[in-house]
């Protein structure tokens, strides 16, 4: 309510400055308090006070002009000024409890359905097959499957593309390396660390000029088309996606073999692309290589920025496979949003990629991309998080200690739980610990990998949050009723149900934002809010035992859209919940 009423007058102050009767420099901070003393409404500002002297206006004046400029909004019953210069603000009760009323009928929780539905693609995971799936790939893929579940939810069409990095150079050295295996046995036995098989073929192709030269001729072989190398790389890039799917599934995430569309997959549309481009207009050759030069893009010292689509040897780069990407998704998949869950380091090459595409004619005006880029997960040195050992903290070895840690904090909480259902939760917290610790931060920074602070019981976690949902859920144990079998309207006569229920109605909003600017921790904040009015609500508020049973009624509906606002705000955030832990 605090967050509508701030914008309600933020709207008032700008009507005022676009007509003149305020200075354009006025833009002071908005204070919303709740009031003490009910008769001064539920919540007051004093911006008008703050305002008047700079302006050198009467403050009840000034009040009056901005009350006037209000825009109407159902939940706000009515506004009356006070005293100096207080505007005070009535909600409507009414109101909020009809919203209530109306988001616990259907399954939707009162989200409208999108008015005009998308195609959206959204590009996340995306790891480079060469090598295991490591930490930094738990964001893309961790953040964009939030956004993807989020954006499907709303109604829109959700495309999924994992652009793995399945071609390339490093492949010649991972397949001269794959031919000295002699037999499956040994094959399958080097595949299962892909991390060891990387290093060894490093090693030999740094240390062997031989092998390095056999590598160089696989690549070429390779990219000419050529069967038995084909073949190799075939069961390479088998063995290597299937370890990525042994991780997705580990971690709930919505990605099947059908959502992969590697870079190989453009390998024939390349040399047309750069046809496209050299018909465009827009190609330089630059040292044998060819470059697109934009006006736009330039170093520091004021020098044009080149996007190198062609190297002097008639080698492909990762733009222009970016460049055939998009094309295929604009055309073929008829994108309207194109989405790219990718290291904010890769900033500079989506800007050039989106730019010289939109030049190109490969994607229409009106198609919007955007790169979500995100910040580095850091180890507790503050530096991107190595294994003690300097080596890249793999995602399985991480998921395996965040449930062994979780393992012992549920035990040491429940001794008499049995090690089956422990494990279970042990299960549904580590890992959902670790993806919310994830998706909680604004995506933009960089963190600190902490498994300590991502377990604890206390602030904004996943198991405070979990934790929240079996407290609601044991309440209709308690009660003896089926969440669903209750019936009647939710009263909110005291202020932590009214700070519960107008906290409830915002889901719909919360969830546009999310999708809009690609922000899930938005989400995150709005649950962990939920859980902590409703503990208010729960020690504030008797919900049995009471005498009324209209009261306990209503009280047990507003628990009952808690629980499926957690359940539903959790399942977009691809987090597992629990009826007990
Ligand atoms: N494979 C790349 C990497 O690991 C990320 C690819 C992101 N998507 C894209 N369309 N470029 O850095």
């Amino acid at each position: 309510m605090k967050e509508r009423i701030t914008s309600l007058v933020e709207q008032a102050l700008a009507g005022l400055r676009e007509r003149g009767e305020l200075p354009d420099t006025a833009h002071p901070e908005v204070q919303i308090e709740r009031t003490r003393d009910k008769s001064h409404g539920d919540f007051a500002t004093n911006v008008a006070m703050v305002l008047a002297k700079p302006a050198g206006r009467k403050p009840r004046e000034l009040a009056e002009q901005l009350v006037a400029a209000l825009p109407e909004d159902p939940a706000v019953r009515s506004v009356e000024i006070a005293g100096p210069g207080f505007i005070n603000f009535f909600q409507s009760l009414e109101w909020l409890s009809e919203q209530l009323a109306s988001a616990l009928e259907g399954q939707r929780l009162g989200v409208p359905p999108a008015a005009s539905p998308q195609n959206v693609v959204v590009d996340y995971s995306s790891p480079n097959l060469a090598k295991e799936m490591h930490v930094g790939h738990l964001r893309s893929t961790i953040i964009g499957d939030a956004i993807a579940r989020t954006l499907e939810f709303l109604g829109h069409h959700v495309i999924r593309q994992n652009h793995v990095g399945d071609w390339g150079t490093q492949f010649g050295m991972l397949l001269a390396h794959l031919e000295e295996q002699q037999d499956q046995a040994s094959l399958s036995a080097e595949l299962s660390d892909l991390e060891d098989f990387y290093r060894e073929a490093k090693r030999s192709f740094d240390e062997d000029p031989e092998f390095a030269d056999r590598s160089r001729a696989l690549v070429v072989r390779l990219q000419s088309g050529d069967e038995y190398c084909l073949r190799l790389w075939r069961q390479f890039r088998r063995i290597s996606l299937s370890h990525c799917f042994q991780v997705y599934r580990r971690l709930g995430v919505s990605l099947s073999e059908e959502d992969v569309r590697g870079e190989s997959a453009y390998n024939d549309d390349l040399p047309r692309v750069v046809e496209e481009l050299e018909q465009a207009g827009l190609l330089t050759e630059s040292d044998g290589a060819r470059c697109v030069f934009l006006d736009e893009f330039r170093n520091r010292d004021d020098e044009l920025l080149p996007l190198i689509v062609q190297k002097a040897d008639g080698g492909y780069l990762y733009a222009t496979t970016d460049l055939a990407a998009l094309r295929y998704r604009q055309h073929e998949l008829a994108a309207e949003r194109v989405l790219y869950l990718v290291d904010q380091r890769q900033n500079l090459h989506f800007r050039q990629v989106f730019a010289v595409a939109r030049k190109a004619g490969f994607v229409e005006a009106d198609t919007e991309l955007a790169h979500l880029g995100f910040g580095t997960m850091n180890g507790p040195d503050g530096r991107p998080f190595k294994t003690r050992s300097g080596k890249t903290v793999k995602l399985g070895d991480l998921l395996d200690e965040a449930e062994d840690r979780a393992l012992a904090l549920v035990r040491e909480k429940n001794p008499d739980i049995s090690d089956e259902e422990l494990a279970e939760i042990a299960r549904v917290v580590g890992v959902g610990a670790v993806k919310y610790a994830d998706l909680n931060k604004h995506r933009t920074s960089d963190y600190t990998f902490d498994l300590d602070q991502m377990l604890s019981f206390e602030g904004n976690t996943a198991p405070y949050l979990l934790y929240a949902r079996t407290r609601v859920a044991s309440i209709f144990r308690k009660a003896g009723v089926r969440p669903e079998d209750i019936t009647g309207t939710i009263r909110l006569e005291f202020e932590p149900e009214q700070d519960l229920a107008a906290r409830l109605v915002q889901f719909p909003e919360v969830l546009e934002q999310v999708a809009e600017r690609g922000l899930p921790h938005l989400l995150c904040n709005y649950l962990f809010d939920i859980a902590v009015l409703f503990s208010s609500f729960y020690e504030n508020c008797p919900i049995l035992g009471g005498e009324d049973e209209s009261l306990r009624d209503s009280r047990l509906l507003l628990a009952r859209l808690t629980a499926e606002t957690l359940e539903q705000g959790m399942t977009l955030l691809g987090i597992e919940t629990l009826e007990r832990m």
